[in-house]
Order: structure tokens, then C-alpha cells, then sequence
């Protein structure tokens, strides 16, 4: 009671890893799905030079990623019939800006956390993927202003994202891998998921919901940002959607507290606070480099470690809550 003990380690590393997801993270590493340049890694103030601070590390997100979404002006979608069907504005002119605003990670130690009349008390609230509130208002809230979807979870039967009143409320963002130097066309043919076709169908289901798709430049850009500050290769692969929310947010808020990203007191094997699954994965990182995203919010937390200890909370200045 009231003693500080452990929070996420700055510091962490892939041979700080179990052996299984060791490998797992080394498989991925080597796969290069997406075709990332070799001189990415590292590279001209990389991996190598001195750490930056909390405060550098900010203002070189803020310089080098910039959250944009799709609008019927992008080639090849201009000279698409159904590009009309995109929001004429990209996000960040249509939403906010917020005071407050909360990210809620789906995390499994959100779970008995009792956090959800705090996260209600923000001005706007993120939410992922398929995360319920009902059901568990008490530790998330009820509150959902923006939801941000992975193109798997718009094509998976089990979601039923055409028809299940989960994907109702707020504002729907989607994203999908892309190739890492591909332009917009090159991606159209080659998408993870078929993202553009449910996107279409979601919209003519649901005209009045706001749906915008996240530029895919956005994943690289923070991608890149992640691996220049590690002295390690990082996974090929694009940064977790709880980092793309959390960025997202900063883009349009004073402040941003993100919950359950570095975990609580509570952190558990729990995969998500929904569902009884259990994997270290799902908190460390397999396909996503989510260890090095938690290495650089935790460098980045302006808040005291004891509210990560015991609210799993974090707290970030919107990039228009300072200067470079
Ligand atoms: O699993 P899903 O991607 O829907 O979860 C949303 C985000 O929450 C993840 O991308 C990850 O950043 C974060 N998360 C986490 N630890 C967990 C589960 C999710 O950090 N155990």
C-alpha cells in the first residue's frame, strides 16, 4: 500500500525477452515484409548517437510525423467513383481541438482498474479495434469519440465490423500496412486486408458515421522516428495501433493520457481486458515493435511514475502544447 514498486524499464530490449517471442521478434526482423531500406536502421542520428531526452524526443515526433488521412483530392482515389465516399477534409481539420483526451490501450490490465470515470472526464476519448464498453464501464468508461481499426479486424467474420453496434459511436479511423516506399497506388493493389472494399460497404451501411483512413505514410514516418532512437533493428513492421491513437491524439488535444500502454501494478499475461486470452505478446510485442514504442512513451511520460505504477497512466503534451 503506497509503495512504488516496478515500472516499464526505458530501457528494454529484445534479449530482455523470453526465448519464444525472442525468436518471433528476430523472424520478423529478418521477413522485411514491407520492404524496409536497410539504411533505415540505425542510420544518420540513429541508433548509434547520443539518447535524446524526453523533451528532444517529442519535438522530433512532432517534426517528422504528420497524422494525415485520405481525402478524394489523393491519386489514385480521384479517379475512383466511390472516392466520394471519402471525408472531403482530412481528420485533423474536422476534429477537435480538445483540451483533455484519453487513449485507452485495450490492455488486460485495464481489467478491476475502476478507471473508467477518469477516462470519462476527458474531453475525447480513443478507443481500439474491437474494445467493448458495455460491459465494462466501471475500468473503461463508456465514452468513445474516435475509434481506430485495423483493416484485419474490418475483414474478420468474428468482428461482424458491417453489423455489430460496436463500431457504432464516435469517429471510425481505419489503417493497413503498407509497403514502406509505395505510393498510394502501389498500395490500392497490395493492401494486408481488404481495407478499401469494407470501407466502401461500411459507408453506404452507415452514411451519417464520420470514417476517414489513415494516410499510410503516417505508420512509416513513426516507424522510422522509433528506429532512429533504438541502438537495435527493430521489427519491419508498422508501429502498434496504440501508438498511431496516441500520436493521433497529440495531433489534436492540450493533453493526452494514455492508459495501460506502460502497464500498472496490475500488468498481467491478460492479453485484453475483454477477452479471456492470455499472451505476453500482446504487452511486449511480436509483429509490432511494441517494446521500443513503450521505451520511447516512457521517455516521453511527463507524468510521475507513480501514476503509471498505479493508474497505468501517462501523460503527453499535444504537439501544440509546445515549441521546438
Ligand atoms: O490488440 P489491440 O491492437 O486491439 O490493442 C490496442 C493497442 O493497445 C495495441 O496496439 C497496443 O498498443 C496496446 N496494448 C498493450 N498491451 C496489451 C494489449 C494492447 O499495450 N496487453
Amino acid at each position: 500500500h503506497g509503495t512504488l514498486g516496478e515500472v516499464w524499464d526505458e530501457e528494454m530490449s529484445s534479449s530482455m525477452l523470453g526465448k519464444r517471442l525472442r525468436k518471433v521478434v528476430q523472424n520478423y526482423q529478418a521477413m522485411n515484409k514491407y520492404g524496409v531500406p536497410l539504411q533505415t536502421r540505425g542510420g544518420a542520428g540513429g541508433g548509434g548517437g547520443p539518447k535524446r531526452s524526453g523533451p528532444e524526443l517529442l519535438c522530433q515526433l512532432k517534426g517528422r510525423v504528420g497524422v494525415t488521412t485520405l481525402t478524394p483530392e489523393h491519386k489514385p482515389f480521384s479517379s475512383l467513383l466511390w472516392a466520394t465516399l471519402l471525408p472531403p477534409r482530412p481528420l485533423t481539420s474536422d476534429l477537435g481541438p480538445f483540451k483533455r483526451c484519453a487513449v485507452v490501450s485495450s490492455a488486460g490490465s485495464l481489467k478491476n482498474s475502476g478507471l473508467g470515470k477518469e477516462i470519462d472526464s476527458h474531453d475525447a476519448v480513443l478507443r481500439f479495434n474491437s474494445a467493448p464498453t458495455v460491459g465494462f464501464v466501471k475500468d473503461v468508461g463508456t465514452k468513445t469519440t474516435v475509434r481506430l481499426i485495423n483493416s484485419q479486424v474490418m475483414a474478420s467474420d468474428d468482428h461482424r465490423f458491417l453489423s455489430s453496434s460496436l463500431y457504432s459511436a464516435g469517429i471510425l479511423v481505419a489503417w493497413d500496412p503498407a509497403p514502406y516506399s509505395s505510393d498510394l497506388g502501389e498500395w490500392y493493389n497490395k493492401t494486408d486486408y481488404p481495407i478499401f472494399l469494407q470501407y466502401q460497404k461500411y459507408r453506404r451501411l452507415h452514411p451519417q458515421q464520420p470514417f476517414y483512413i489513415l494516410h499510410p505514410r503516417v505508420e512509416w514516418q513513426l516507424w522510422d522516428t522509433i528506429q532512429a532512437n533504438m541502438a537495435e533493428a527493430i521489427q519491419r513492421n508498422p508501429p502498434s495501433s496504440g501508438l498511431l491513437g496516441t500520436v493521433l491524439m497529440m495531433s489534436v488535444c492540450e493533453v493526452v493520457h494514455v492508459y495501460e500502454f506502460l502497464p500498472s501494478r496490475r500488468k498481467t499475461e491478460l492479453c485484453h481486458y475483454y477477452q479471456r486470452f492470455y499472451d505476453a505478446a500482446c504487452t511486449l510485442g511480436a509483429y509490432h515493435p511494441l517494446l521500443y514504442e513503450k521505451n520511447l512513451v516512457k521517455r516521453m511520460n511527463q507524468g510521475p511514475d507513480r501514476h503509471i505504477f498505479t493508474h497505468g497512466r501517462v501523460t503527453l503534451p499535444g504537439f501544440n502544447s509546445f515549441n521546438c
